[in-house]
This record gives structure tokens, C-alpha cells and sequence, in this order.
């Protein structure tokens, strides 16, 4: 553990909860968050100053490198709860896995697992009554590393701040949604960035989708840099077809390793399904919709779920996707993990992390 002494995590509870504000029937995206919050600091070259404290305002200074140079990067994770009680966090390893993929490309520091980790589990202790039972509703947690030092010199920030935060949530997408596929705009180029959960790949998504918005399509599906013919993700999480036999995820440095994508393609392979990652042009899944031969298409993400696609917009014509109903794999896909998540069934593989 480079840059790490012994943790201790100092808890300070709050004073007056707010749990009893928020309406668990109508739960908004992001909107309520939980009580507490874990906050750590890196200065002269280790982590410190970890603690579990009241959610609430943080102070920055204005020259603070993140504001204006773009060193901050996230996680999306989501904590369900038991019948019984027990509160699980789904495989949250991974998550912590690829935040120190996006730190070193971002030249930030290691998070050692017993801050992300085990501070998770903590914090989830302390707000466990913050994490909804309804089928459907989650806590969905938000990790996030950013630079503080107050210099406006373009280098490596010498201090940062690591926060964990959370909020009760439902679905993100309450019905099946429509893609633009985007051949002007480019999220991601080879070499870049697009594999890593920084905040400027969604900053720069937001113009695109809204003029695909204006449209009438509720997100874009990213096409590659260089041609704009091969697909690599939508805006807010990575996509998964059923292509004749075969289940089909785009692969590659430009598109990010999502957690709920890679479980949902081992759960294929470990079902038997043919399940291949690899580079998946437009005209093929155009052609493929037109010859009725891809009978699924949907987004894969922590906040998205499976989020089916009913719709794809392509150089002026839309091509409808069949209907939800008859989708056998990504419906199957999503009550094994439904019932998975919230302790209906054994957990084969370890994916549940006990608070
Ligand atoms: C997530 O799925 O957790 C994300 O971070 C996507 C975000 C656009 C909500």
C-alpha cells in the first residue's frame, strides 16, 4: 500500500437526519442525498484525514486544478437491499478496479482499497437505512476523485480530495429509449481517454445529445473517431445486441469497461449463449434490423440497467427495433440480476458484497 499508512476512518454522525424528507414512491435520479458522506484527502504524497461525515457543502478554492484543467474522475455503483435486511453491494471490487484505471491515465493516485472499499462498507452501515427495499429502487453510490491543488500551472495537482456519496434511487430510464446514431460529433478517440469514467467525457456529450434530443431521440450512440462506422456506446452507458444467435458488445480503448456490461456478458457465456466483444459497424446492425436478424439491442450501465432500445436513428431513417416482450435474453438477463441483487437466489460467483 504505496502511499498509504494505517487508515483509521473517523466517524462523526449527523445530528438530524433528513431520511424521513425524502418520498421512497417517487424517487428522482440523484436527487436526495443519503446522510453521510466519506471524505478523504491526499497531501504530501499519502492519503489522510479519512472520515465519515454529515453530507453537506464542501469548500474549494477558485484556482483548484479540477475547475479548470479536468482532473476529476467518478464511479457508478449501486448498494440493494435483502427481505431480510442484509444491505449488498453489487461487485463494487471492479468498480474500484477501474477508478484506478481512469486515476493513472488521469496521472492521479492510487484510492488503496481500504478507503474505497472498506470505507464504502462503512459508510453504508451508517446510512443503511438510506438503501430503498422496492423492487427496482437501489442506492446508488457515487465515488469521486478530483484535483485540489490551488495552481493554475498545467501539471499533475499535488493534492486531491476523495469522496464517496449516495442517494436513493428508481430507474433512470422509466421506458425503452431511442438512439441517434452520432457520425458528426466523437466521444473518444484511440489513445485517448474514452476506456476511463472521467467527467469530461460526459461534459462533451451533453451539445450532441441535445440536438439529438431535438430530434426526438433520448440519446446518441457514439460511432468510432476515425470513420464514424463502427458503434461504441451511448451517452450515459455502453450497448449489447443479439445479432442472429449471437450477443454482441463493442470492444475497445474508446469505450468504457462497464461493470453491469461484463457481467451481463460472462452471465451469456455462462448460459451458453455465443457471446462475442468486438468492433460492430452501423450498416451491419442496420442491415441486421432491416433482415429481422437483431431481435435485442439494449444500454448496459449501473444507473441504466438493461434499458431497452426500441428505436435507432440513422442518417435520416428510423429502424424499429422488435418488440420488448419477446427480447429472451436481455429479460432474462435482467430478473436473474434483479433477483440476484436483492437476495432472492444464491450468488454463485461472489457479486454480492455483504455490508
Ligand atoms: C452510471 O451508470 O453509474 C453512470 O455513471 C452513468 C451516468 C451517466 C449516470
Amino acid at each position: 500500500m504505496s502511499a498509504t499508512e494505517q487508515i483509521s476512518i473517523r466517524v462523526e454522525p449527523t445530528q438530524q437526519s433528513r431520511l424521513s424528507q425524502v418520498d421512497f414512491n417517487h424517487l428522482k435520479f440523484g436527487q436526495s442525498m443519503s446522510d453521510h458522506m466519506l471524505v478523504a484527502e491526499y497531501a504530501d504524497g499519502k492519503w489522510q484525514d479519512v472520515s465519515i461525515v454529515p453530507y453537506g457543502n464542501i469548500s474549494i478554492s477558485p484556482s483548484m486544478s479540477a475547475l479548470h484543467y479536468g482532473q476529476a474522475i467518478f464511479e457508478g455503483i449501486k448498494a440493494y437491499k435483502f427481505a431480510d435486511g442484509t444491505v449488498s453491494i453489487f461487485r463494487p471490487d471492479k468498480n474500484w478496479e477501474r477508478f484506478n484505471k481512469s486515476a493513472a491515465r488521469l496521472q492521479m493516485p492510487e484510492v488503496p482499497k481500504e478507503i474505497f472499499l472498506d470505507g464504502l462498507k462503512q459508510l453504508l452501515a451508517v446510512d443503511q437505512d438510506w438503501v430503498p427495499s422496492v423492487e427496482g429502487t437501489s442506492l446508488y453510490i457515487r465515488p469521486f476523485m478530483f484535483a485540489t491543488e490551488a495552481a493554475l500551472g498545467v501539471h499533475p495537482s499535488v493534492s486531491y480530495k476523495f469522496l464517496i456519496i449516495t442517494c436513493p434511487v428508481g430507474a433512470y430510464y422509466s421506458k425503452p429509449i431511442s438512439l441517434k446514431v452520432e457520425t458528426h460529433y466523437t466521444r473518444a478517440a484511440e489513445g485517448g481517454v474514452g476506456f476511463s469514467k472521467n467527467a469530461g467525457n460526459y461534459a462533451l456529450s451533453l451539445y450532441p445529445t441535445q440536438l439529438a434530443n431535438n430530434e426526438g431521440y433520448d440519446q446518441i450512440m457514439w460511432t468510432d473517431a476515425l470513420e464514424h462506422k463502427y458503434i461504441e456506446e451511448a451517452g450515459t452507458a455502453n450497448l449489447i445486441f443479439r445479432i442472429g444467435d449471437t450477443i454482441i458488445t463493442p470492444h475497445g480503448d474508446t469505450i468504457l469497461h462497464g461493470v453491469t456490461r461484463r457481467t451481463i456478458m460472462e452471465l451469456a457465456e455462462k448460459w451458453g449463449y455465443k457471446a462475442e466483444q468486438r468492433r460492430v459497424s452501423v450498416q451491419e446492425l442496420i442491415d441486421g434490423i432491416k433482415a429481422g436478424k437483431v431481435t435485442e439491442a439494449f444500454a448496459a450501465g449501473t444507473a441504466a440497467t438493461i434499458t431497452h432500445i426500441d428505436r435507432i436513428g440513422f442518417e435520416g431513417t428510423d429502424y424499429t427495433l422488435p418488440p420488448v416482450e419477446g427480447r429472451e435474453f436481455s429479460n432474462k438477463v435482467l430478473t436473474y440480476l434483479n433477483d440476484l441483487r436483492y437476495g432472492k437466489i444464491e450468488d454463485p460467483y461472489g457479486w454480492n458484497m455483504l455490508v
